[in-house]
């Protein structure tokens, strides 16, 4: 990817996936994405949790009955847990983590899907992060916030739309009703 803006264009959520290997160097790269990622008085309250095994991907993309299902094909996925006893804007530095792995992985022509996990229920109306928490032995003080699944790419998606941006959602100076 050239710069940062076609980066960002050219990110979409891929949620079909090949059956190809992640390298160790590019599952690395993603990681260290997250381990770079900027924290609320740099608290670093997150802890990430990588799944590549099969049997295990495909239960957790049954933390929901719908939405989760890019998990169960992925090559590998992130688990984003985060520790709220260490900093209150907890959701912010644990979305910006993902974010940044999104973008790392868009990098490396990788695909990546977040999957909402913080606020969803199993069909069984279990909450899905004591679902995940209980599948990868995650202690119960560590909300799941999301997993991001990851892979190669097995769908073509059309880079975002410029001409369509939602610029009346920018109010430049002081808010202006439109
Ligand atoms: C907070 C958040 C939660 C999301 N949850 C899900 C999800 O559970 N399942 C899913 O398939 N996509 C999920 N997505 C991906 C969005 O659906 C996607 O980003 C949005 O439709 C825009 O499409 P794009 O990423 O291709 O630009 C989520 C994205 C965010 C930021």
């Amino acid at each position: 990817m050239e710069n940062i803006h076609e980066l960002l264009v050219n990110r979409r959520s891929i949620r079909r996936y090949t059956q190809d290997e992640v390298s160790p160097e590019d599952v690395r790269l993603i990681l260290e994405a997250a381990l770079m990622a900027p924290t609320s008085k740099s608290s670093r309250p997150w802890q990430f949790v990588v799944v590549e095994d099969k049997e295990m991907l495909e239960r957790l993309s049954q933390c929901k009955p719908s939405g989760a299902m890019p998990i169960a094909k992925a090559a590998f996925a992130v688990v984003v847990a985060v520790d709220p006893a260490l900093t209150d804007p907890w959701i912010e530095d644990a979305s910006i983590a993902a974010s940044y792995m999104q973008l790392q992985a868009a990098d490396l022509g990788l695909g990546s899907c977040w999957i909402q996990v913080r606020g969803r229920f199993t069909a069984d109306n279990m909450p899905s992060e004591e679902y995940v928490q209980e599948l990868l032995g995650i202690p119960e003080t560590l909300p799941v916030v999301c997993i991001v699944s990851f892979g190669h790419k097995d769908e073509e998606r059309r880079p975002c739309d410029t001409s369509k941006l939602l610029w009346e959602k920018v109010h430049i100076g002081s808010w202006k009703e439109v």
